[in-house]
Order: C-alpha cells, then structure tokens, then sequence
C-alpha cells in the first residue's frame, strides 16, 4: 500500500519541490497537497493519479484534515500582512498540533526548520521557525526537523540586473569573499522527499534534526562568477553592508519584516550568532547540485517565457 502523505502549505517553495520528487519516484505515495487557492496547483502535478490538491489555510485552521495521512511535511509561511511573525508561528503551530491530536494515523511529522532555530532571540524572522520546532517535538511518534542552507533560486532575481545597461547585481553577503551555506529546492526536495517515504523505519533520535547543504558555499565574488558564466555578463557587485540591511530589505517588506530579516541576515554573518554552525559537517546531509546550474536553468525559464514558449 502506498503512503498517504499531507504537504502544507503545498505552494511554498519546498512543499512545491518536494511534492515534485515525490512523484517522481517510483512507487509514488498518495499525496494530500493543501493550498489556500487551489487553481495554484501546478498542472503536471494535477494530472497525476496520486495527487490530490485540497483547500485550507494553516492561519485560518480551515481544511487540516490528516485523519488519513501516515505523514505530514509542514513548511512554517512567514508572512506580511502586519502580524509579529512570533505570533504567527505560534498560531500556526498549535493548529498543525491539534490537527494533528485529531488523527491517529499520522506516524512521521516533517518540519522545514532553519538553522538557527534553537535559539529564542536574535534571530529576526526564524523565530516562526523556533516557535514551531518547540511546539511541534514529540507531537507525534517521529518528528525530523530539516535545516536547510539559504535557497539557491534567491539568486534568480540577479539574472534581471544583470541585464541591466551597466549589469550590477546586489549582496547581502558581506565580506565579499565569505561564502554562505546554500542548497538548491532540487535538493530540498529530494532530502524532503526521501524523509518522508522512510515513514515508519526508526530515526537516530527523536526529533531528528539535521542541516541540509549543497556541495559548497558561496561568496558576493562566486555569485558575481557564476552569473558571469551563464549570461556572459561580469556584474558589478552592490555589497549592502550589514548596517545598511534594514535599508535594503525595507524595498521588498514592511518595515517590521525588514528589521526582522536584517536580523536574520547579519546572524548568518562572520561573527554573527548563527554562524559557527553554519559550517557544521556532524550529521549534515549535503545536496550536489550547484548555483551555476541552478541559475542556467532559471535562465533557460527566463528565455523561454521571452519568446512566449510558456
Ligand atoms: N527561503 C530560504 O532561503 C529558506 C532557507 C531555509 C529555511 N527556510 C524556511 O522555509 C520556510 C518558508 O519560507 P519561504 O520564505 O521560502 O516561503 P515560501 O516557500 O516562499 O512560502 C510562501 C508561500 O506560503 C503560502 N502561504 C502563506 N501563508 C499561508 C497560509 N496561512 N496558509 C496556506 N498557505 C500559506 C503562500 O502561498 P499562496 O499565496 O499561494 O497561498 C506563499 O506564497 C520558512 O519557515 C523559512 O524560515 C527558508
């Protein structure tokens, strides 16, 4: 019999890959894929017998039915519409718990994590990640915390400026030459995925939490060479200095999340509180895929939705 599996919120960016890879193994599970507009699930994952989308809102705490999942993958949304991302977190935590209390069927609960979690300050935005992670231990017989690096197809939105008159691109990763712990949602789907078809088989520990890696980091110069690789353009490098974060983020979110993912960042820095484990080896796993191929393929998107071939 297959596994029935829950994926929620499925159109975050690594509940979309994961469920990817997960129909794309061999025995595919049953997947439960729970999104607040449905009209979002992607075609290709529509058309496939194992896939099922369904309506909810983990905020809302409508459509948490798990009653017939073996598991649950639950990626913690940050959001943007006024509310202290530590309530947030909070709220949306205790209704996957409950959801949860209702259903005795769910073994394996898998939670995207982020490293730094432990930790209850310091940290800007994470804390939705820290809130989670305690409130969700030993819900349910197996829980794995997945920590992943910074998503690599962050970089994707560079591929705009570069094609500007004189290419630039921006970084936040200062100094120039430090290189940040990434990994691509490829990887994060595949390391997601295999999580959670181990459903059932005993974990080293419980929770079980573990860093997620891709094969190298990267600094503001490898960024700036990989770019030049796939666009054949040298951008030059805008560094946002830690003290200009706030700044810089502030363009994209509210104040208050900008002040919260400046945090974020200058933590991930050299000197920083979540930095020295960043590096760490014991237990990480680590994807293979690199930034160069990534972006080719963002690229390669790119080029075609141009010629109109999307
Ligand atoms: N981004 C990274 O580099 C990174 C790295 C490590 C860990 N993480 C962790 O990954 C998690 C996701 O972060 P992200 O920034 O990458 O977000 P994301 O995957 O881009 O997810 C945002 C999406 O979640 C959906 N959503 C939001 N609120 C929802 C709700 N109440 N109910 C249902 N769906 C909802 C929204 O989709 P719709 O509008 O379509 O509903 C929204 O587009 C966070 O916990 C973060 O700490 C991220």
């Amino acid at each position: 019999m297959p596994l029935n599996i829950t994926v929620l919120p499925a159109s975050t960016q690594a509940g979309r890959e994961t469920i990817r890879a997960l129909l794309a193994n061999k025995d595919p599970p049953n997947i439960q894929a729970i999104y607040r507009d449905t009209s979002k699930a992607p075609s290709d994952f529509t058309s496939h017998d194992n896939f099922k989308a369904v309506k909810g809102d983990v905020s809302a705490d409508t459509g948490l039915d798990f009653s017939d999942s073996d598991a649950v993958f639950y990626i913690p949304p940050p959001t943007y519409d006024g509310t202290d991302s530590t309530e947030h977190g909070t709220n949306m935590a205790n209704n996957i718990k409950a959801a949860l209390q209702k259903s005795s069927k769910v073994k394996r609960l898998l939670i995207l994590s982020a490293m730094g979690a432990q930790h209850d300050k310091g940290i800007g935005m994470l804390s939705i990640n820290h809130v989670t992670d305690k409130i969700l231990e030993g819900s349910v017989a197996e829980v794995v915390m997945v920590k992943p690096g910074f998503f690599m197809e962050s970089w994707a939105s560079s591929l705009e400026t570069v094609e500007a008159e004189e290419p630039y691109y921006e970084s936040f990763i200062t100094p120039e030459d430090h290189k940040l712990v990434m990994v691509s949602l490829d990887d994060v789907g595949k390391v997601c995925a295999e999580q959670l078809l181990n459903t059932g088989n005993s974990l080293p520990s419980n929770p079980h939490s573990f860093n997620l890696l891709g094969p190298q980091g990267y600094s503001a110069v490898d960024i700036q060479a990989v770019l030049e690789e796939v666009t054949g353009k040298k951008p030059k490098i805008k560094l946002i200095q830690p003290e200009k974060l706030s700044e810089f983020f502030g363009q994209h979110v509210p104040e208050q999340y900008a002040t919260e993912m400046a945090e974020m960042t200058a933590a991930c820095l050299p000197g920083g509180l979540i930095a020295p484990e960043m590096e760490k080896e014991d237990g990480s796993v680590r994807g293979s895929t690199e930034l160069v191929d990534v972006l080719r393929k963002a690229a390669a998107g790119e080029k075609r939705e141009r010629s109109g071939a999307l």
